[in-house]
């Protein structure tokens, strides 16, 4: 299975902050944020990975990353010359992705859970179809929302609706098989103009092949796009690095415990 990092967009919400540094260049407590979901996409098992982000930003991301070998995985870049939407991103992945299974992970988002690692593995062991995840949350609007029947099935996936039929809203991890890259270029703009991932995912769900697991409520899930979401992200990672003495997001630890680090290996 392949990876890709979404990590571009204009950061306009965080201006100044994002004035001279991308969003996902940001310090998440002791840590750039990027670190947050390349460590994710590491824990589902997946080491080829490919970051896209803007034409300005992308030489910052691959001075601070290289090629990935100081995290035991093999990183690649690629540009999204304009914000055009989500979906984009698995078109400029597609010779990455080569036809395979890939998982798409937004660059501001944090995943943080116990049991997390053994759900992204079972995400990322899809057959066919598409996975995507389920959070409940207090502002709807905000988000993708899925509606879900009583047998745990996806019945609608709405892209920020003004009406939610739920209150659960899908965070910007996704599985695909390969079809992905064929079904996001037959995506159209939306209203707003983008290519939203939505309409991949809704794509999947009219052929019977979307599939949503819940985040237990032991899984915390960031979107650190705002300050307020930005700043009580920093403060999750230093409460959780306190009481468990295991750093939160660090690709190079979770490279040891995958066992493709050692313990003592350059960059650790
Ligand atoms: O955070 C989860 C939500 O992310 C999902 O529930 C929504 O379904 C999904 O559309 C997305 O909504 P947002 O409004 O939060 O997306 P936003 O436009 O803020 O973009 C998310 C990140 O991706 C942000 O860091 C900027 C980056 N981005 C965005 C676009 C549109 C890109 O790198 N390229 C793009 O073309």
């Amino acid at each position: 299975m392949k990876g890709i990092v979404l990590a571009g967009g204009n950061g306009t919400r965080l201006y100044p902050l994002t004035r001279l540094l991308s969003k996902q260049m940001l310090p998440v407590y002791d840590k750039p944020m990027i670190h947050y979901p390349i460590s994710t996409l590491m824990q589902a098992g997946i080491r080829e990975i490919l970051l896209i982000s803007t034409p300005h930003h992308i030489g910052s991301f691959k001075t601070l990353l290289g090629d990935g070998s100081s995290f035991g995985v093999h990183l690649e870049y690629a540009v999204q010359p304009k914000p055009e939407g989500l979906a984009q991103a698995l078109i400029i992945g597609e010779d990455f992705i080569c036809g395979e299974h890939s998982a798409l992970i937004l660059g501001d988002n944090l995943f943080y859970g116990q049991e997390l690692p053994a759900k992204l593995q079972r995400a990322a062991a899809l057959k066919s179809g598409a996975v995507i995840f389920g959070v409940p949350v207090s502002d709807p609007q905000r988000y993708g929302i899925i509606e879900i029947d009583p047998a745990g099935h996806v019945r609608t996936i709405e892209e920020k609706p003004a009406a939610p039929r739920s209150r659960i809203a899908v965070p910007g991890l996704y599985f695909y098989d390969g079809q992905a890259a064929e079904i996001a270029k037959q995506v159209r703009p939306s209203a707003r103009g983008e290519l939203e991932i939505t309409s991949v995912n809704r794509a999947y769900l009219e052929r019977g092949l979307l599939h949503a697991e819940m985040l237990d409520k032991d899984c915390a899930c960031f979107d650190m796009g705002t300050f307020d979401s930005l700043l009580a992200a920093g403060q999750f990672v230093r409460e959780r690095q306190i009481e468990t003495g295991i750093r939160v997001g660090d690709p190079a630890e979770t490279a040891i415990q995958n066992g493709w680090l050692e313990e003592n290996a350059e960059g650790t």
